[in-house]
């Protein structure tokens, strides 16, 4: 049976041209345009309104690369699918961080191709029936990302608590970088920063969501990122009001806005501190940390955060624990909400630019994480049993 199934068939090698033609005739899907690579793909994305646009990407891929891109940026609300014959991780990891929403490798048979174009036609049905959610709706939650020292494992947190609470609860998530002279995030996650946070700003005074969404780059998770500036004197021009603003309008928009901040204090990082519904205290187990720990949670007394509002998470990010959990307690006068373990996958995933959840998901750190994400969801069932409670310890 034909399907209704409107496609852009975007590529420009002519043998490819004609496999993507023969693949979609059997596949019975109609072709509403077939056009070459670049502007050309964006401007017939616009055009048509496609469900889906198919790139055949064929050495060399730096132009199809980059038409992905442009599609994400430009025109972000057709998912785009890669068919290429280069079945090696690496591309279809570059195809991924360029924002196609799946890679297949020829040859695919029309029924494996018909199955891939649903299912991410169906997760683009479920991510597009949240974002409609009316921005007057309920607010989501600001989940700030703090620690008294540099160094402590915030941004790594960040990163994947970001990821872990998309993949946890399908729902849509924000992750914004105030380190504007130092920021990894978009390292973490290998998004290329094509706008940050410096290009807003002369923007700030009519932000809304839809100008928002432009200026975020899409996470091969579904993770929204709003990366640091690339140089820091472009960092100088944001304000604490910027940041106020942004966090403002991102809450109103998405369910959850994960900010990671710096090692110092600024105007723009006591907003995130004041706005946050959650502050995520991360310390490491040693004594120059714990004492910083100590002043800061002292302040944040003075402020009248509650204990439901600051939470205390012990990071390990070498091997040595230097001071046991108790301690801790007993030294900060303050409970400890989370324990991070060490792992060794966190520098392997920080190298591939992907966060450990993804890289590594069974590995210790991506599974703790995975299940501070439910926590705060509020999905976490306890695990029962002897080797099932082994297997939860820190
Ligand atoms: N649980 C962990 N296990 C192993 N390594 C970790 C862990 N947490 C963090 N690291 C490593 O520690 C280093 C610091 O982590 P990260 O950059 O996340 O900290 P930060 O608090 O954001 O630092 P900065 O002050 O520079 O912003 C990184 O090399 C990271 O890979
Ligand atoms: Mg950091």
């Amino acid at each position: 049976m034909a399907s209704s199934l409107r496609v852009l068939l975007v590529a420009e090698h002519p043998e490819s041209t004609s496999y993507l033609r023969r693949l979609l005739k059997s596949a019975q899907y109609g072709v509403v345009a077939e056009v070459g690579m670049g502007a050309e793909a964006v401007v017939a994305a616009r055009e048509h309104r496609p469900d889906v646009i198919i790139v055949g990407l064929e050495e060399p891929t730096a132009r199809g690369l980059r038409t992905i891109e442009s599609l994400k940026l430009a025109a972000a609300e057709y998912p785009v699918i890669a068919v290429s014959s280069l079945g090696d991780r690496e591309a279809l990891r570059r195809t991924m961080v360029a924002g196609a929403r799946d890679y297949l490798v020829r040859p695919i048979s029309a029924d494996d191709f018909r199955q891939a174009v649903t299912n991410v036609l169906e997760t683009e049905r479920r991510r597009s029936s949240a974002e409609e959610r009316t921005v007057t709706g309920n607010p989501g939650e600001i989940i700030t990302v703090f620690g008294a020292k540099g160094g402590v494992g915030r941004s790594t947190l960040a990163a994947n608590l970001a990821t872990a609470l998309a993949q946890e609860t399908h729902q849509r998530v924000v992750l914004i970088d105030l380190d504007t002279s130092l920021g990894d995030v978009a390292l973490l996650m290998s998004v290329a920063p094509e706008r940050t946070m410096a290009d807003l700003v002369p923007h700030i005074d009519r932000l809304d969501s839809d100008l928002l969404r432009d200026f975020l780059t899409v996470h091969e998770s579904g993770v929204r990122v709003l990366p640091a500036p690339m140089r820091p004197e472009e960092g100088e021009a944001i304000e604490g009001a910027h940041i106020a603003k942004v966090l403002d309008v991102m809450v109103k928009t998405y369910d959850y806005v994960v900010v990671d901040t710096p090692r110092t204090f600024s105007e723009g990082v006591l907003s995130a501190l004041d706005q946050a519904h959650l502050v995520l205290l991360v310390a490491s187990p040693d004594i120059a940390c714990l004492k910083s720990t100590k002043l800061c949670l002292g302040m944040m007394r003075l402020w009248h955060y509650s204990q439901e509002k600051l939470k205390l998470v012990i990071n390990y990010p070498s091997n040595s624990r230097e001071v046991g959990g108790q301690e801790i307690e007993e030294a900060l006068d303050y409970p400890i909400f989370w324990k991070v373990p060490y792992s060794s996958a966190v520098a392997a995933a920080a190298r591939r630019g992907r966060p450990v959840v993804l890289n590594a998901p069974g590995n210790s750190y991506a599974r703790n994480v995975a299940r501070l994400a439910k926590v705060m969801a509020g999905t976490y069932r306890p695990a029962r049993g002897l080797f099932a409670r082994l297997l939860e310890r820190v």
